[in-house]
């Protein structure tokens, strides 16, 4: 017996740097998705297997040892151990799984896609062994996996892979859920080039704090820019969309996070007839997003594409996770 679940990646359409001090981030849920596949185990062991991200091994008493790929790849996913070890334990069961990972969601590039793999790998877990988890137990429990990896997360990013739709989060303030009633096409730029949250956040905090006077305005605008944003999002306001992107993706830049490459594909977009365009997440490498009429959107992918980024095409979801028995 099996059980199958699937959770969506995210973007970030506003708030990212500015989060950290003060407004609200919007994620937003994309129809890219992680899938999990568990099944039961006669020993004890959490065996992991993902064709896609070339490893395969297994965590014994939380040691990982490797079958195939390199160790850490599967160290990385001690977070999927940890997940798995405590829906098991909310469900007073002792065994083993394995857990066949899939993803359509890049990794390390600010998609959320470890967040996905952990969401999906709870609620798959979780239906193995008939425990009727709730989203809400389900955001919960994968929350206590992400820990392990990110420290001390915000919690948004496994809430947007757990509901789908739209997710305002603000420090203090906590998580509101949205959802749009038609869908809105975003095309996505990848760099490629992967990059690390802490160290760039580590960045704007040092920059700001050599020079307080200057870049505490600019997050208090990127804050204010954030509510105005997610009002013309749930009006579907296209053009005043576009153009809070745009200049979003300016004061990113003006903080330090964009990069030649992110720029360039910025640029391309807006060349082709991208209503906005902006980096999207930590900066520093990773993806961009464009806005676009539909007309429009074959073009900007091809314009990201000779700028030479990866493009993907997306549309926003509101299904969050979803489990069925195989
Ligand atoms: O690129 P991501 O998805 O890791 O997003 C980072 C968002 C930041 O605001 C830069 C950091 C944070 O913890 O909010």
């Amino acid at each position: 017996m099996s059980a199958e679940a699937t959770a969506p990646g995210k973007m970030i359409l506003f708030g990212e740097h500015s989060v950290v001090y003060r407004g609200p981030a919007i994620l937003l849920a994309v129809d890219r998705r992680a899938s999990v596949v568990a099944s039961k185990r006669d020993d004890k062991r959490v065996y992991i297997d993902s064709e896609d991200l070339g490893f395969s091994g297994y965590f014994d008493n939380g040691e990982y040892t490797a079958v195939t790929g390199k160790v850490w790849r599967g160290r990385n996913m001690a977070a999927l151990e940890v997940a798995t070890r405590k829906v098991m334990a909310h469900l007073g069961v002792d065994g083993g799984v394995n857990l066949k990972v899939r993803s359509m969601i890049p990794i390390a590039v600010g998609l959320g896609s470890s967040a996905a793999v952990c969401v999906a790998t709870t609620a798959a877990v979780g239906e193995l062994f008939d425990g009727n988890l709730s989203k809400e137990k389900i955001a919960e429990l994968s929350f206590e996996g992400e820990k392990v990896i990110h420290g001390n997360p915000s919690g948004a990013d496994n809430s947007i892979a757990t509901y789908g739709g739209i997710m305002r989060y603000e420090r203090g303030v906590g998580l509101k859920r949205l959802k749009l009633d038609k869908p809105l096409p975003f095309v996505i730029g990848n760099t490629r080039k992967k990059r690390s949250t802490r160290n760039m956040v580590e960045g704007v905090k040092e920059l700001k704090d050599r020079n307080p006077e200057v870049v505490d305005p600019i997050i208090y605008t990127m804050a204010g820019l954030s509510q105005t944003g997610l009002d013309a999002l749930l009006r579907r306001d296209t053009g005043k969309l576009g153009d809070l992107m745009n200049i979003n993706h300016g004061l990113l830049t003006s903080i330090g996070v964009s990069t030649q490459e992110l720029d360039d594909l910025v640029y391309a977009a807006r060349r082709e007839g991208a209503l906005g365009a902006k980096l999207t997440g930590a900066g520093g490498g990773g993806c961009m997003i464009a806005l676009a009429e539909e007309e429009h959107l074959g073009m900007v992918e091809k314009g990201i594409r000779a700028a030479r980024g990866y493009s993907m095409r997306v549309n926003l979801t509101d299904e969050g996770v979803t489990t069925r028995r195989l």
